[in-house]
């Protein structure tokens, strides 16, 4: 059942190109670079008035809601505010029905989610949601679903899910963009060409990661805390990277934006912690080149300060590899795409600790797969 992988965890890491492509099938056109999601029930009259989007989700759905803010506002210029489903309600959120509801949720059963989700509908919104199974609750009162096509996510430690989430996010803010006339037909195309090439490059990258991350695993599985940088987009994957990391090896770890860190958390770093930092950039960007400058400033900050950097960037930069000590090379792509590629070394890394640290990787202690009470 775990088709020759150790634990379940590994299987659904190696399954994400499989699950992003048919996340994908079907959904865009190679010829015009539209994007079809008549699944979601919304006119496009819905989504060409929509005057902003809510998002609720809880814990890695909740840091694929994060990216999704990014993509929707960059593609599609809508204002988009991202809530913890179990605060949603308790901010007295303020009723606007032309503000659209979003849902993200692997298993569609979270209690939380479902909270927000009702909360949503009596302020008047629509509701919209990312589903990985078919049928489940949130489907039911949702307007529409997106579904994510991982397939059944046995480990607990949600993978494939995530990936897919951000797949599915990715068409929802080109299909808006598309509908609200934001992009011209050669930018659209663009975007899902670089799309339907994510599994092949994620394939390769798989193939070259899984060593080198099993090989740091041997580094670095004793250290007590771990910090994860990152910036715009690439910040809640730092999120991401370190709750993988607390949540399959109990080791204490924290995700910050790259910025921040003098603001407080650079006290904490010496010879001992490890942090792992976000450093891809897309050339052809000048956003994105201008984030990596930054980033490598905050890069010399630790590094001067005698922390153990592990930097994950696309590859060929060499001013990376001058600076820090490991760095984890990922197939270059546009700015949006980057998520994709650089979080599974993440996870290869968090999976490999845990594995070392003798943990149960894929029934970590205290968690369940899915939480349905709040
Ligand atoms: C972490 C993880 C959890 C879930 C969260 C929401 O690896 O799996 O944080 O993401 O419990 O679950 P869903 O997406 O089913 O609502």
């Amino acid at each position: 059942e775990k088709g020759g992988y150790k634990h379940f965890m590994l299987k659904e890491i190696w399954e994400q190109p499989r699950a992003i492509r048919d996340t994908t099938l079907g959904r865009i056109s190679l010829d015009s670079g539209q994007v079809f999601l008549a699944e979601m029930g919304l006119a496009s009259e819905d989504l060409a008035t929509a005057s902003s989007i809510n998002i609720a989700a809880c814990g890695t759905s909740w840091h694929a809601a994060l990216a999704g803010k990014y993509m929707i506002e960059r593609l599609a210029r809508i204002p988009v505010d991202v809530d913890y489903a179990s605060e949603y309600r308790y901010r007295d959120p303020i009723a606007d029905p032309t503000a659209l509801g979003l849902l993200i949720t692997q298993s569609g059963e979270t209690a939380d989610t479902l909270a927000a989700q009702r909360e949503m509908m009596a302020l008047g919104s629509k509701t919209v949601a990312i589903c990985n199974v078919v049928g489940a609750m949130v489907t039911r009162d949702a307007h529409g679903t997106i579904y994510t096509h991982a397939g059944p996510e046995i480990g607990v430690a949600s993978t494939k899910a995530f990936t897919s989430q951000i797949t599915a996010l990715f068409l929802f803010a080109l299909h808006l963009a598309q509908v609200r006339g934001k992009l011209t037909s050669a930018e659209s195309l663009h975007l899902c060409e670089e799309l339907s090439r994510i599994p092949a490059k994620m394939i390769d990258m798989l193939k070259a990661v899984s060593a080198q991350t099993e090989r740091l695993a041997r580094d670095f599985s004793n250290a007590r805390d771990f910090l994860y940088l990152g910036r715009g987009i690439h910040f809640p994957m730092a999120l991401e990277g370190a709750l993988k990391l607390k949540e399959i090896s109990y080791i204490h770890a924290e995700g910050y934006p790259a910025g921040e860190m003098k603001h407080g958390p650079n006290a904490l770093i010496d010879e001992t912690l490890p942090v792992v930092v976000l450093a891809t950039q897309d050339p052809s960007d000048a956003g994105s080149r201008l984030r990596y400058e930054k980033t490598l400033s905050n890069i010399q900050e630790v590094t001067a300060r005698s922390g153990r950097v592990i930097a994950i960037a696309v590859e060929d930069q060499e001013e990376i590899g001058n600076l820090v000590e490991h760095v984890i090379s990922i197939p270059r792509a546009p700015e949006l795409l980057l998520p994709l590629l650089e979080i599974v070394p993440l996870q290869l890394l968090a999976y490999h600790i845990a594995v070392r640290r003798g943990c149960d990787v894929d029934q970590p202690r205290n968690l369940a797969k899915s939480v349905t009470v709040e």
